[in-house]
């Protein structure tokens, strides 16, 4: 969702704020633009519709000099995406400029106001109600640009992440946030500014992260100064990024999302790392560690997250009721912030996160927090919102996750819980020694029998031609694999844009089976488990309405090999942990089947990586 990027130094900013954008491509978004101060008082504002290599186009024959300029990716919320409504906004004087993510929900009542002052509008973006209350603010009060934008911050009711360069001072950026993300890169005699580290590394690894109401103000061959809305002025914490370059590049794949597939039995490995000790068969989570009493006298398990985050967080309501017999409910944040909930100071609150910039999720994590329970963030993004708002928590050390159907983070995600779950149950004596060591020990052999899977990849690439005409899917499973068939949904929508549901098997019979017919494929979860007899009498039931079954089995099954159309054999392991094999190859039927159909895999349509807006 929406990106920012900024530059002030000797380099000419223009490359580097385009190829910061082309980093920023994978959130998501519907159109971009650029501001470049060329030095010669002259604040150049270039916008197009589309990718970033249209804007690249259309300002080839413009004047893109300058060492300080910001840039914007837009996924529009206030208006079609446009040249018009696409970011940069100019102040009615054209002497400001400014990006922004988030959304002003005051705007229209500013808006207002200022049309009374005779200031005009030209898009339909709350972001130009900004600037223009800004320059209003400036004007009126006759302050320099800092001091107008804490006046004019203080105003606005909503989310933003803005940076702001103005014709008159071109030594300067302005930035400021409030949930929603920014980091200013600090190099030699430069200064970055992004939404995420993933236009910075090149540069530089040192940043420092924004927290909400704060201003940086970022002056050529000046210290970084950071202020918050009250004027208290903060030392500037330097964190040191650790992620590397080639993380951010495709190696070899066609699409990030393959090799975001592929990249599993490593990610996994470098998730258990330091946490699993295979010779002491023990897992320890430094995040639990801390607050081993918390999670002894908990009284219930509250799981908040959103989409696949979500799904992983079903998993771990099956994990933690199974182990440590602690009853557990999961819940979508963006209906737990708005539902009254009952939440006691005894609750241990985990909130899941790939991006750890979920706005439903920090919200709902404020309101759990407010309530006096106790936040445990599992997050993949070092140093984004979430982590900073809990109060423990474990990273799932996959690396930057670039294509925005998640892949790595969800099974990584389901890891750490699975890891939660044995240790808590350690610590609170719900499970043998024997159960424990077996899981342990089998949770270590995963990213084997995931690289096995992945060895189908031709299999299922070719099966994947058979599918390419429907419009619809079911996808089935029970108990652990329930899960699984609503994630194996979700990724076949996103990515394909076929309508996809993804059901618990025996709830079939409750509605949806009067959608099968000859045409309608069914994809079932069918592995060796304690539901697997019923699950055969649901593939029954679909078999005698002439669905086509397309079945996920352990090797040498014989029975669903009888009656399933086509077939895909994992490896066998403990139920628990299933779920971490059978989305394998439900993750790349939905690539295979997307790129045959010409979709832009990495990118689908109206989709974003971080959903920093409610
Ligand atoms: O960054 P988060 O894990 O909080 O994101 C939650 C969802 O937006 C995300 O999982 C979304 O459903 C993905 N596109 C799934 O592939």
């Amino acid at each position: 969702m929406c990106g920012i990027v900024g530059y002030i130094g000797k380099q000419n900013a223009y490359p580097i704020l385009i190829k910061g954008l082309h980093r920023l491509e994978y959130r998501g978004y519907d159109s971009s633009g650029v501001a470049l101060l060329n030095g010669q008082n002259k604040l150049n504002v270039y916008k197009a519709k589309g990718r970033v290599s249209d804007l690249e186009e259309s300002c080839a024959t413009k004047d893109t000099l300058g060492t300080v300029g910001i840039a914007h990716t837009r996924w529009a919320t206030h208006g079609e995406p446009n040249n018009v409504n696409a970011h940069p906004h100019y102040s009615q004087s054209e002497n400001l400029a400014l990006i922004h993510n988030g959304i002003i929900e005051n705007y229209a009542v500013l808006k207002a106001g200022l049309i009374n002052e005779g200031y005009t509008f030209q898009s339909e973006t709350d972001t130009e109600v900004l600037i223009q209350l800004i320059e209003y603010v400036k004007v009126s009060n006759n302050v320099d640009l800092y001091t107008a934008v804490q006046l004019a911050l203080k105003q606005v009711i909503g989310a933003y992440a803005i940076a702001i360069i103005e014709n008159a001072n071109p030594d300067l950026i302005i930035a400021a946030r409030k949930s929603s993300p920014l980091a200013v890169g600090i190099g030699k005699d430069e200064f970055f500014l992004a939404s995420d580290a993933s236009p910075i590394i090149e540069y530089t690894n040192k940043v420092v992260y924004l927290e909400d109401e704060e201003i940086a103000i970022i002056q050529r061959d000046e210290p970084l100064k950071i202020v918050n809305l009250n004027n208290h002025e903060k030392t500037p914490q330097i964190t040191k990024l650790e992620m590397n370059l080639s993380a951010l590049e495709k190696g070899g794949y066609e699409h990030f999302m393959l090799k975001e597939i592929f990249e599993q039995p490593r990610t996994l490995r470098d998730c258990m790392r330091g946490r699993i000790n295979v010779e002491n068969n023990n897992v320890t989570l430094s995040g639990i560690i801390d607050h081993k009493a918390k999670f002894q006298n908990a009284r219930r398990i509250l799981i908040l997250a959103c989409g696949t985050s979500w799904h992983a967080g079903l998993i771990g309501e099956y994990l933690f009721e199974e182990f440590c017999r602690i009853p557990v409910e999961v819940e979508y944040s963006s209906e737990f912030r708005y539902r009254h909930p009952v939440i006691f100071p005894d609750d241990i609150v985990i909130a899941i996160s790939q991006s750890g910039e979920t706005a439903d999720t920090l919200a709902a994590i404020e309101l759990a927090k407010e309530a006096g329970a106790f936040v445990y963030g599992i997050c993949n993004v070092v140093g984004s919102s979430i982590p900073r708002n809990t109060h423990s928590g474990s990273y799932t050390h996959v690396g930057p996750e670039i294509g925005v159907a998640s892949t790595k983070a969800f099974t990584a995600q389901v890891t750490v819980l699975t890891m939660m779950a044995l240790n808590i149950a350690k610590e609170r004596g719900a499970i043998s020694q024997t159960r424990y060591e077996q899981t342990l020990s089998e949770l270590s052999n995963v990213p084997a029998k995931i690289k096995e899977i992945l060895e189908l990849n031709p299999l299922i690439e070719d099966l994947s031609k058979t599918f390419t005409y429907a419009h619809n899917f079911i996808y089935l499973g029970r108990g652990y694999s329930y899960p699984i068939a609503l994630e194996g949904a979700l990724k076949l929508k996103e990515i394909s844009y076929i309508h996809a549901e993804g059901y618990p098997a025996a709830e079939m019979k409750h509605g949806p089976i009067a959608l099968i017919d000859q045409e309608m494929p069914v994809v079932v979860i069918a592995t060796h488990d304690s539901t697997y007899e019923k699950t055969i009498s649901n593939i029954q039931e679909i078999k005698a309405r002439k669905g086509r079954i397309l079945a996920i089995v352990n090797k040498d099954d014989d029975k669903v090999r009888a009656m399933a159309d086509f077939i895909i054999e994992i490896p066998e392991t403990e139920e628990c942990l299933a779920p971490l094999l059978s989305v394998i190859p439900l993750q790349l039927l939905s690539y295979h089947i997307a790129v045959k159909k010409g979709r832009d895999v990495d990118m689908p349509r109206n989709l974003a990586k971080s959903v920093t807006v409610e």
